[in-house]
């Protein structure tokens, strides 16, 4: 009887010794993997806008913004995709169903408006992922936060740059340099 319940204690001491160095090893801290779930639906709904936006463009002939903005889709098509892989390696379960509000535009100049507020608030969401991460002491996250960040801060002074080159030339000249026989 008293081996029984020796063999018994041994058995809980191992368990329980078992699941906390699981939870230690394996688990992504849970609030991480929400906010990387977070940016997963932004970075979701940012490649169907920016495709949206670029096959919008292409139609009305202005080549050169639908390959600049396509080119934008596949950098967030990567951000997804490495959050994905981070969520995954975390153990969560990352979620791809969720879109949030598209806002598409309906001229150039909306649509690069709202890229560009969107672009200003990933780059805000990033930073305080970075928080988040070194909060928690996930410096695999953090880097990975990093690397986004800097490519949404990219986005954020493409758009900036179009913004300035309608001001300074006007709409007429800008667009007019934006099709695919123009010089500039
Ligand atoms: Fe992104
Ligand atoms: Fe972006």
């Amino acid at each position: 009887m008293a081996s029984l319940s020796l063999h018994l204690s041994l058995l809980e001491l191992i368990n329980k010794n078992y699941s906390s160095l699981k939870i230690t090893i394996m688990k992504g801290n849970e609030k991480l993997i929400v906010v990387l779930n977070s940016l997963l639906a932004e970075e979701l709904t940012a490649i169907n806008q920016y495709m949206v936006h670029s096959e919008m463009c292409e139609n009305w002939g202005y080549g050169k913004l639908h390959k600049a903005i396509r080119k934008q889709a596949m950098d967030e098509m990567f951000h997804a995709k490495w959050l994905i892989e981070r969520i995954i390696f975390l153990e969560g379960a990352p979620t791809v169903s969720k879109l949030n509000p598209m806002k598409i535009g309906k001229t150039v100049l909306e649509m690069i408006n709202n890229d560009n507020d969107d672009e200003l608030n990933a780059v805000k969401e990033y930073n305080e992922a970075i928080k988040l991460g070194r909060e928690v002491q996930d410096q695999g996250s953090v880097d990975l936060f990093t690397k986004i960040l800097k490519m949404e801060e990219g986005h954020v002074d493409w758009a900036e740059k179009q913004r300035a080159q309608v001001e300074q030339m006007g709409l007429e000249n800008y667009l007019n340099a934006q099709t695919e026989n123009s010089a500039s």
